[in-house]
């Protein structure tokens, strides 16, 4: 039997997409969609730990995700809201700092506390790190970061590349190496544009609620197959 190579990348970021259609296929609402949704990325989380990945960012709601029906909107912040709630105490026992990008300001008060609470609690973990995107856009976070640069009264001449990562919503993160999308889509729908220059993308047509550690194996060696240049020889 032929062993592949699994190469672990640093960062994994993930774009959790096709729960409407994983919930359509079986006659269930969309929002019973996005629950099975959220019960897949526990299983994921774990995978990573166990595959050694420092670094794993997921895309769970867009700055444009704001223009569904409110009742959708509201489901899933009352979704994200229980994930913080019900999930926090494991995830902190096993070793996972949770971090936030996007803006918490907009989000209901009372789930941005959670959201902070659970940053605070868990500030100090570092077997994984948990990014969520959430209110998070490309676009809107170049924005916060050109807010921040003038707020600190940074001379123009002195504004450089570096700069302005270190005043994105990731700061010192180290880019994503492999940024994965599921359910067939092949878009960035504004997910770390900036970050995102030279990760390598793989593109399943699996849907999120069914992207199990097998698949995220699979996309591990894919990652593992493709020559990364940086714009050199
Ligand atoms: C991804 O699933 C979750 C969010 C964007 C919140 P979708 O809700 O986009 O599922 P599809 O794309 O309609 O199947
Ligand atoms: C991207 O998925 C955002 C998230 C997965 C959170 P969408 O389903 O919103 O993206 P589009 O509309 O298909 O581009
Ligand atoms: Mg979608």
């Amino acid at each position: 039997m032929s062993e592949e190579i699994i190469k672990i990348p640093t960062h994994v970021a993930i774009i959790m997409d096709g729960n409407g259609r994983w919930a359509k296929a079986r006659g269930l609402t969309r929002l019973e969609g996005h629950k099975a949704g959220t019960e897949n990325l526990r299983g994921i989380i774990r995978a990573c730990v166990d595959f050694g990945i420092k670094y794993l960012t997921v895309y769970a709601f867009s700055t444009e995700n704001w223009t569904r029906p409110s009742d959708e909107v509201n489901g899933l912040m009352l979704l994200l809201e229980s994930v913080v709630e019900n999930e926090l105490a494991e995830l902190h026992r096993e070793g996972v700092q949770i971090r936030h990008i996007g803006r918490l300001e907009a989000l209901p008060k009372g789930l941005g506390e959670k959201v902070k609470n659970a940053i605070e609690i868990t500030k100090n973990n570092q077997r994984l790190i948990l990014y969520i995107a959430w209110n998070y856009g490309g676009r809107d976070e170049i924005v916060y970061a050109v807010q921040k640069i003038i707020e600190a009264g940074i001379p123009a001449n002195e504004v450089t590349e570096e700069t302005i990562t270190n005043h994105l919503f990731t700061q010192k993160c180290p880019d994503p190496d492999l940024i994965i999308r599921t359910s067939g889509e092949c878009r960035t729908s504004n997910f770390l544009i900036w970050q995102g220059i030279y990760s390598e993308w793989v593109f399943t047509p699996v849907l999120w609620p069914d992207f199990n550690k097998k698949e995220l194996r699979k996309a591990l060696i894919e990652y593992g197959s493709r020559e990364r240049r940086f714009g050199k020889v």
